[in-house]
């Protein structure tokens, strides 16, 4: 799967119906790919999304000497042949996700050198975070213009704490201390579900990892096994289409996932009047005639998560009166109410955190940018519900996180297709 320079052209006003599959998280699979570094044997992820972010990840893995087997969603991983070198700069600054190797490269290799991840369009999103935590746990770190090195030192640390609250630092350093034979307590850890999906391929390859609140207590080992693990359904997805559901569904099932793990959003779609009904593993949406506006304020989980701060905008668009969104983990996250204001959205844009936006208006089609992944697919609903035809340049940042939007959309009713 390449990158596909390509746009979506949407035909608007076309209300949707039926049943859509959400496909296994992406933001599980990157770290339990990262986990295969661990162990010499095979490690089989099931329910793994066929996905930009993903493909590129198992290529950088490629480069370095691992098999890799991907059929229908189950990819096979065999690093016994991994060389110890840089993860291929090039891939490493083009995603971000891509810091997770660090942990476990260093576990294994006991050096590693890294370039410069990088920011994007949400903001500068440094690795300091990380970078502490390595150091107390007796990790040397030099950085110079091309990008780090870290090196396993002579001193052995065995506690670390989070100052502040990193997703992707909880797993990088989950992952180091799993492959290291010795006890490690982490504190102040993120509690998002991937996590503990990650946990428990963790624990299946052999590392005993208790949880207890926000700390975590990990047994690792350089002598970890081979294991086979199923990704939860994205949270992240089922948000999407759950609020695409929402303004533009007669009636939509979105099916394998954990309705538990979206509490924060439900408590909003109550809130706003919308209808939906939960059941073991899949929820069932309606849209109502009316929709209430209400605040949203973004927080690590369980609170109301930044993905979904973008569709969630767009609902209030729709909403009848004045709603307020204020983002409170990335600096530049608000970009995509400007695409929306082409679409004669009513917003003030406070500043880079903040926004005031009034409805309900109705959206007129218009020429777009896609600028990152949640935004770009922010822009595609948008585009569904408008009046007449939308375009929306770069469409590759959407195949970064959903897998063939466009077909499983067009199954639902939309008029929506891919051109070059
Ligand atoms: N931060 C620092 N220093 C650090 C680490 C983070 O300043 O060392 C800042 C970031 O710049 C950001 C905030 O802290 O402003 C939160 O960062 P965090 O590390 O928690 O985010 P992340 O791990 O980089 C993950 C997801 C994101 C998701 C955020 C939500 C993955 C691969 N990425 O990013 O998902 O938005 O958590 O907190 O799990 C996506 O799927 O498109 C995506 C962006």
């Amino acid at each position: 799967m390449e990158a596909r320079i390509s746009k979506f052209v949407i035909n608007g006003g076309k209300l949707l119906k039926g049943a859509i599959d959400i496909s296994g998280a992406k933001n599980a699979a990157m770290k339990m790919i990262a986990a295969s570094i661990l162990t010499q044997e095979e490690v089989r992820l099931e329910n793994v999304p066929k996905i930009l972010d993903v493909i590129k990840l198992a290529e950088i893995l490629q480069k370095m000497g691992a098999k890799i087997e991907f059929q229908n969603h189950t990819l096979k991983i065999d690093t016994t042949n991994l060389r110890s070198e840089e993860p291929d700069p090039e891939l490493v600054g083009a995603m971000r996700a891509s810091v997770v190797l660090i942990g476990p490269l260093l576990a294994r290799f006991g050096k590693v050198n890294f370039s410069h991840p990088g920011g994007d369009k949400i903001g500068s999103r440094p690795i300091d975070r990380h970078i502490q935590a390595f150091r107390d746990l007796g990790v040397e770190v030099t950085e110079d213009n091309h990008g780090y090195t870290f090196r396993q030192g002579r001193g052995t640390g065995t506690k670390t704490r989070f100052d502040k609250i990193t997703w992707t630092g909880t797993e990088n350093l989950l992952l180091f201390a799993a492959g290291r034979n010795q006890t490690t307590t982490i504190d102040n850890i993120a509690l998002e579900p991937e996590v503990f999906n990650l946990i428990d391929l963790l624990e299946k390859m052999g590392a005993k990892i208790q949880a207890t609140g926000r700390t975590a207590v990990i047994t690792g080992s350089s002598q970890l096994s081979g294991a086979t693990a199923k990704c939860i359904g994205d949270r992240l997805e089922a948000a999407t289409f759950a609020i695409m559901a929402a303004i533009a569904g007669e009636g939509i099932t979105l099916n394998h996932i954990e309705p538990a793990h979206l509490e924060a959003l439900w408590e909003k779609f109550r809130e706003i009047g919308i209808k939906f009904e939960k059941k073991d593993d899949s929820v069932y949406i309606e849209r109502p005639s009316k929709l209430r506006p209400t605040t949203i304020s973004t927080a690590e989980y369980p609170g109301f998560i930044t993905d979904s701060q973008p569709p969630m905008g767009l609902l209030l668009t729709q909403a009848e009166g004045e709603s307020y969104i204020r983002e409170n983990i990335f600096e530049n996250r608000l970009g995509y109410l400007k695409e929306l204001q082409k679409m004669g959205a009513r917003i003030e844009i406070l500043d880079n955190h903040q926004a005031k936006i009034f409805g309900p208006t109705k959206l007129a089609g218009a020429d777009l940018q896609s600028l990152d992944l949640r935004a770009g697919a922010t822009l595609l609903i948008a585009g569904l519900i408008a009046n007449g035809q939308t375009s929306i340049e770069g469409a590759e940042n959407i195949d970064r996180g959903y897998e063939n939007i466009e077909e499983r959309l067009s199954i639902l009713g939309a008029d929506i297709k891919r051109v070059a």
